[in-house]
């Protein structure tokens, strides 16, 4: 394992898909994908702590993932579930905090109960913070933060010059985590797909082929591989400093 560098991402956000394809591709009902992709995520997320990676958020279950045939959605949750029960010791162990953005209100309350009790065992730990994405939409989340925010404006709490881009961040559900600094996605599709919109204007993004349930430690270890040669300029410049008289030769 290579070991970290000042360079590395503090925060990691990964889109884990092609659990169906990975299924389909061998013959088996796509929910078979799904259970190995639980897999992956474990040992995702146990390699990322021992990186010390200080925040990573898998996008688990999209708000638009409830439009998908009911019974594959009550696999999902069973197997969410399942992990956040099992994990809790070995998260409470490896020091990492657990907790959750989205929609969590539309989720099952059992399995809710049991999110809770894992946020709240782990509540302590100040290792790397575990974000799972459920029932979760970018843009939901944006609107709930400026339907908050136009309650605290009604309650005369806040005024326009109080709504800076920090202020705003802090309205969101990820706050007080820094935005993700390396954005990955796998099984070839190059999009975001309703994932930290606002939170991910300047990370870098990765995109692979491998499907989530082949995506390896050497895989991840590529992306950060790749996030360590990137040049983030943040839309200024490195060094070379502006000379006018160039603007006369145009
Ligand atoms: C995308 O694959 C994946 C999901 C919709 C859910 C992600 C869930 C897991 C990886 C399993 C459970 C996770 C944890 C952390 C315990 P897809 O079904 O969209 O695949 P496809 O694009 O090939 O159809």
């Amino acid at each position: 394992m290579s070991s970290i560098q000042a360079t590395d991402p503090k925060h990691i956000a990964i889109i884990m898909d092609g659990n169906g394809r990975w299924a389909r591709s061998r013959g088996r009902e796509r929910v078979f994908g799904h259970v190995k992709g639980a897999r992956v995520a474990k040992k995702i997320v146990e390699h990322c702590a021992r990186k010390k990676v200080q925040a990573l958020t898998l996008y688990a279950f999209s708000e638009e993932n409830w439009s998908r045939p009911m019974p594959e959605v009550n696999f999902l949750m069973r197997l969410l579930a399942r992990y956040i029960v099992r994990e809790r010791r070995s998260l409470v162990k490896n020091n990492i905090q657990f907790r959750c953005i989205g929609q969590i209100e539309k989720i099952p309350e059992d399995i809710r109960t049991e999110i809770e009790g894992t946020i709240k065992a782990t509540a302590e730990n100040d290792g790397m913070v575990l974000t799972f994405a459920l029932s979760y939409g970018g843009r939901q989340e944006v609107l709930l933060a400026v339907k908050n925010l136009v309650q605290l404006a009604q309650q005369g709490k806040v005024c326009p010059e109080d709504v800076t881009e920090e202020f705003f961040s802090g309205m969101l559900q990820t706050s007080p985590l820094p935005d993700p600094d390396l954005m990955i996605r796998t099984s070839g599709e190059w999009r975001l797909s309703n994932f930290l919109p606002w939170q991910s204007v300047y990370s870098e993004l990765y995109f692979s082929d491998v499907l989530w349930p082949d995506f390896s430690i050497d895989d991840l270890d590529a992306a950060i591989q790749s996030f360590r040669r990137r040049d983030r300029r943040f839309g200024g410049v490195k060094s070379s400093p502006f000379q006018p008289e160039s603007l006369h030769s145009l």
